[in-house]
């Protein structure tokens, strides 16, 4: 389970769990306030708002800074990224947060937060974890593209193989019997092995 917490951000007081609601979520942190990959990853999530809320997630940034400090940053953000701040960041400047999730790697910094990626479905439970290098801007595409295996798991059954992209064949989950698939995949499947059944990508419309 993703710990719930409470804490200052530029959107007023989180209570995460209330926040999050029944939607999947996106936490990420940063290093620091005014660091130059930051504000560029910042920058990528604001231009990318749309992707997230057509897939139902919410995201939200943590920095170790104060909100004072956020709000001087995000005038930068808005002023050279060409997309404004829409979603709420975190002032974790008590660590509480970083803390509870372990995004501080004492031998990289004593204060400042790793590139910490969670992935939360809509029981709150965590998906995915990632930790980046500092000096690393995170690939959003690329947790988008989780996001979707991870949506057609949870709503359609399927899972999806090594580098799969949208238009690529899909696979079967293991636990379907061939009895329910041939239900559940009415345009049919191939059956390369008894474990790797393939078809085609189902649409997700979020219910199971
Ligand atoms: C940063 O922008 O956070 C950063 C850039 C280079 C090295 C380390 C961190």
């Amino acid at each position: 389970m993703a710990p719930d917490f409470e804490q200052e951000s530029t959107e007023g007081t989180i209570r995460f769990h209330e926040w999050l609601g029944d939607s999947w979520g996106i936490l990420f942190s940063h290093p620091a306030d005014f660091t130059p990959v930051c504000t560029t990853e910042l920058g990528a999530v604001a231009r990318m708002k749309g992707d997230f809320d057509r897939r139902d997630v919410k995201v939200i940034g943590l920095s170790v800074d104060p909100v004072a400090s956020h709000r001087g940053w995000s005038a930068d953000i808005a002023e050279t990224q060409g997309a404004a701040l829409n979603f709420p960041l975190i002032a974790d400047a008590d660590r509480k947060v970083a803390q509870l999730y372990d995004m501080i790697h004492p031998e990289a910094s004593a204060t400042a937060t790793v590139r910490s990626v969670f992935v939360l479905d809509p029981q709150k439970k965590v998906r995915l974890m990632l930790t980046y290098p500092a000096s690393t801007g995170r690939n959003f595409d690329e947790l988008l593209r989780v996001i979707d295996s991870l949506q057609l798991t949870e709503y359609r059954k399927v899972a999806t193989p090594a580098n799969w992209q949208h238009g690529d064949e899909v696979v079967i989950l293991p636990s379907v019997s061939d009895e329910d698939a041939r239900r559940l995949f009415p345009a049919g499947y191939r059956t390369l092995k008894p474990y790797l059944r393939m078809t085609q990508e189902p649409a997700v419309s979020m219910e199971a």
